[in-house]
């Protein structure tokens, strides 16, 4: 097995829970504590190895959970997304910026190391759209990705001034079958393929023509091992990688669901949600994280809509 020491924070959240069940088969269930906070956790994590309570804000709690289960490693999941983000900006600075600022004191005392997910939203109106490079302008407009901008460079001032290795991707849209996510921008993607497997129309909350990108979760949970895995004296970059996975409008999901589901029926009423998809890129270049750790997806969109739609046929059967 391995001798890390693991602590997952937002584990019960839609990536978080299959990180955690992921990292246990690897490095063995006893080194990979979950820790949750207000989502209940499901059955299968819970069953997967130990589950405790917390909430990151809380800095006292979180050395004394390190302490006891001797972490060496941080997986830090726990975040606000962009559209519960904007109902509530003062919530999400206070859990994105704080939570992470309370990991990064301890890991500096501590020499801990710490993985923790930037966005798509750390680009902004003015940010290229299409193959988005690496090192750009970044001019967020939501609460969101104003947090994760922060989480970016003060990760990378902790790398710089006292050699504490955190590192960190920027994570497109998830979309995943297991857990739903919560919150985000992004969510259609995957709200889209739960109506359509239940038999229900689907009115989705972004405009058509809307292209974002996207990433199947197997893709997102090898990005984030394979970077923690990488040779850390290897890597120009640590807190911001551009990674990608694929790119689609919401209406070729929808007929690209519909080769399953001839009678899946979507339409189609932008909310504010769509002001905020409008800022975010539509492509990204990842070529800096192919370079330095050798990043490289493995689903497109028609790989992963048939995946998708065989584990939920089956889930919701
Ligand atoms: N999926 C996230 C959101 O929509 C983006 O990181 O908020």
């Amino acid at each position: 097995m391995s001798d890390y020491r693991i602590l997952v924070t937002g584990a019960t959240g839609q990536i978080g829970s299959e990180l955690t069940v992921t990292l246990r088969e690897k490095y063995g269930k006893d080194n990979v504590i979950a820790m949750g906070h207000r989502r209940k956790p499901s059955k299968t994590l819970e069953e997967s190895g130990p589950y405790i309570t917390g909430d990151v804000r809380d800095r006292e709690n979180l050395e004394k959970i390190i302490r006891e289960y001797d972490i060496d490693t941080v997986y830090h999941m726990a975040a606000i997304l962009s559209a519960t983000g904007e109902n509530n900006p003062q919530l999400c600075w206070d859990v994105n910026v704080n939570g992470l600022y309370n990991l990064l004191e301890i890991a500096r005392e501590k020499r801990i190391r710490i993985f923790c997910p930037s966005s798509i939203a750390v680009f902004g109106p003015s940010t290229p759209k299409e193959n988005t490079p690496q090192d750009t302008i970044l001019t967020p407009t939501t609460m969101y990705g104003i947090t994760k901008v922060v989480g970016e460079l003060l990760g990378e001032y902790y790398v710089q001034k006292y050699g504490v290795d955190v590192r960190g991707v920027r994570y497109p849209g998830i979309i995943s079958s297991e857990t739903p996510p919560g919150g985000g921008t992004t969510d259609y993607a995957v709200e889209m393929f739960y109506y359509a497997v239940k038999g229900e129309k689907y009115t989705c909350f972004v405009r058509e023509d809307t292209v974002l990108p996207m990433m199947y979760m197997p893709d997102c949970l090898k990005a984030t091992i394979q970077l923690m895995e990488a040779d850390f004296s290897r890597l120009k970059h640590h807190t911001n990688f551009n990674v990608s996975g694929m790119s689609f409008s919401a209406k070729e999901l929808e007929e690209e669901i519909r080769k399953y589901r001839p009678d899946f029926e979507c339409e189609y009423k932008p909310d504010f949600r769509q002001k905020i998809a409008e800022t975010w890129p539509r492509t990204i270049d990842d070529s800096c994280a192919r370079q330095e750790w050798g990043w490289k997806p493995d689903y497109d969109l028609e790989k992963m809509v048939e995946d998708m739609m065989k584990r939920l046929s089956k889930k919701l059967r």
